[in-house]
């Protein structure tokens, strides 16, 4: 079997790198590859691009990692946002007629009484959730062997992606930098590890359709920051809870949100690890 991976070089495609099964040819592929990596320069956007390493190629599954993932840029940048993150898709799409793996997100809820099931009713707030939900339709329509997994608050150790929470709050306390974390957004944060781990068993069993998976616990951002920093012993002091609209974030957030994962985890026969657990593979303390 041959897969071919956009956006590979993103703190979730990084996780990838060692989970998918040794017997599949992966072709990694991104923007911007970096030195010793042995991937392929594609940009989503770029029909020409696209059609070429296709057809090169000839994968049997893409796993669409692509996206622009900062939602308060997508919400400054919507034309950008859109042009990435649902045009994207539907480039890959008109070009590509096997099956697909589309990473999407929570913000596709408005956050009024999550924890979401799949079945939910969708009603994104953000250009960022907009973006990602017209790729979900996309996605449906294109191949009904496809599968849409939608994920929240991914993190790792990943110096090379600015969508690390993780390392955000580590390197913030580390340099003694003070923080402000919202403390009124709640999600089930879920370690890249556990998300590649499903996209992995999700080939293997030839999975299709749309699942939710996020780890165990749901938390504010501001207890999980505060469980960083207890598990790398750095300073809680230096986090501060504000609400959401103290902050003032740019792209208004979904704020009862996170995902319900139990059907997923039936079907794979998998629990949800918890953040403790996480935390410890991730970095030694
Ligand atoms: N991070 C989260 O909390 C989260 C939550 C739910 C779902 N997701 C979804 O999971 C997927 C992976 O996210 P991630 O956390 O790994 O984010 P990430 O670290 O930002 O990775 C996204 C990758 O997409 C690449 N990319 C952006 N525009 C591209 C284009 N036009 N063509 C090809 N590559 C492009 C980026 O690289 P360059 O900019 O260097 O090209 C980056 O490597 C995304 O679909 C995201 O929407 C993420």
């Amino acid at each position: 079997m041959k897969i071919l991976v956009t956006g590979s070089y993103g703190q979730l495609g990084r996780s990838l790198f060692n989970t998918l099964n040794s017997n599949i040819e992966i072709f990694w592929t991104g923007r911007n590859i970096p030195f010793k990596g042995n991937g392929f320069y594609l940009d989503i956007c770029d029909r020409i691009n696209l059609k070429g390493l296709i057809s090169l190629h000839d994968p049997d599954i893409l796993i669409n990692l692509a996206a622009m993932t900062n939602v308060d840029f997508c919400e400054k940048n919507s034309k950008l946002a859109r042009e990435i993150n649902t045009n994207g898709v539907r480039n890959i799409c008109d070009t590509f007629k096997g099956k697909i793996i589309q990473l999407s997100t929570d913000y596709v809820f408005d956050g009024k009484n999550g924890p979401y099931v799949e079945e939910d009713e969708t009603s994104p707030l953000s250009v960022y959730g907009k973006t990602k939900l017209e790729a979900e339709k996309i996605i449906k329509s294109h191949n009904p062997d496809n599968l849409i997994i939608r994920g929240n608050v991914l993190y790792d150790n990943c110096l090379n992606s600015r969508a690390s929470f993780l390392n955000w709050v580590v390197k913030s306390l580390k340099e003694k930098i003070p923080i402000n974390v919202v403390d009124d957004q709640i999600n089930n944060p879920t370690w890249t590890q556990s998300m590649a781990k499903i996209i992995g068993l999700c080939v293997d069993k030839e999975i299709s359709g749309i699942y939710h998976w996020g780890d165990a616990e749901f938390v504010s951002r501001y207890k999980f920051a505060k469980m960083i920093a207890k598990h790398y012993n750095l300073k809680m002091e230096l986090i501060h809870p504000k609400s959401t609209e103290e902050l003032g974030q740019i792209a208004p957030r979904p704020l009862k949100s996170g995902l319900l994962s139990e059907r997923i985890a039936k079907i794979l026969d998998i629990q949800q690890p918890s953040i403790n657990e996480c935390l410890n593979q991730i970095l030694p303390k």
